[in-house]
């Protein structure tokens, strides 16, 4: 079988990217439209065109990424169980729903997918559990996450996470005069690439077909083999997997 590639590894996807990203607090409409262009078209590197294919958006907060899959011809759902990410116009058809238990029955996407969620649940095994059913025997599923040990790993506390999660907050009250909106254990967890392999490659309902860092321009693949080096260096894990048949 002819190994996929993703799209446009480049240099120059990576620094618009970042920029956009350094512009998300004045420009979030630009930035999430960017990162919602980039991920689908990962999606159709691995899984070919997504038109006419039933895809699920599972935490995907205002629905950048759902509006997406829908404008290149997807049958795309936003499940999503905050109301308050939703923003105010959240795409037709979102369903408040929890991703640990989806009002799905088994086999029912072409592609899964979930965006920087993983780190908020409080039990990743259970949530990618629920990925996997809701998905078809030869369907595709997407699962990006910020582990812990990543500079970003603290989100808005980031990189002071690295001397430790309380007084990272701390400091972020202090400087910016307002409540962090991430608390470790009850919104964001300490999610571990190592683990998460470990964990993903037992299963024998899926095979990976790639654990790459989502932004990297080159050795996307090669850092996340690295064991000790990958926790940091990988910045976004990447996982793209395929739903074994029954
Ligand atoms: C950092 S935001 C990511 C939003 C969007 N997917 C993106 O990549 O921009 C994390 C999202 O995960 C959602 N979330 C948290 N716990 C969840 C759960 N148990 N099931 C599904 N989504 C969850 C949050 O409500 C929030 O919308």
């Amino acid at each position: 079988m002819t190994r996929p590639r993703a799209k446009d590894p480049s240099l120059r996807r990576s620094l618009a990217l970042f920029r956009a990203f350094m512009r998300e607090q004045d420009d979030p409409e630009s930035c999430y439209a960017l990162l919602a262009r980039d991920a689908v078209d990962q999606v159709e590197a691995y899984d070919g065109p997504v038109a006419g294919r039933t895809v699920v958006d599972v935490g995907g907060g205002s629905g950048y990424f759902t509006e997406e899959f829908r404008r290149r011809g997807a049958d795309a759902f936003l499940f999503e169980p905050d109301p308050t990410e939703l923003g105010e116009k959240p795409p037709d058809s979102t369903v408040i729903a929890d991703g640990y238990l989806l009002p799905l029955r088994d086999a029912a996407a072409d592609v899964t997918f979930s965006s920087n969620v993983l780190e908020h649940v409080a039990d990743p095994e259970i949530f990618l559990s629920e990925l996997v059913r809701v998905t078809r025997p030869g369907g595709l599923i997407y699962v990006s996450f910020t582990n812990w040990l990543s500079p970003w790993g603290g989100h808005e506390w980031a990189p002071w996470h690295y001397l430790g999660a309380e007084r990272a907050r701390a400091r972020y009250r202090r400087r910016t005069g307002k409540a962090a909106k991430h608390t470790l254990g009850e919104n964001l967890f300490a999610v571990h690439i190592g683990p998460t392999l470990r964990q993903v490659r037992a299963r024998d309902d899926v095979t990976v077909v790639s654990a790459r860092s989502r932004y990297w321009p080159f050795l996307a693949e090669t850092v996340v083999r690295a064991p000790g080096l990958r926790e940091i260096a990988t910045w976004n894990l990447l996982l793209i997997l395929r739903r074994c048949p029954p």
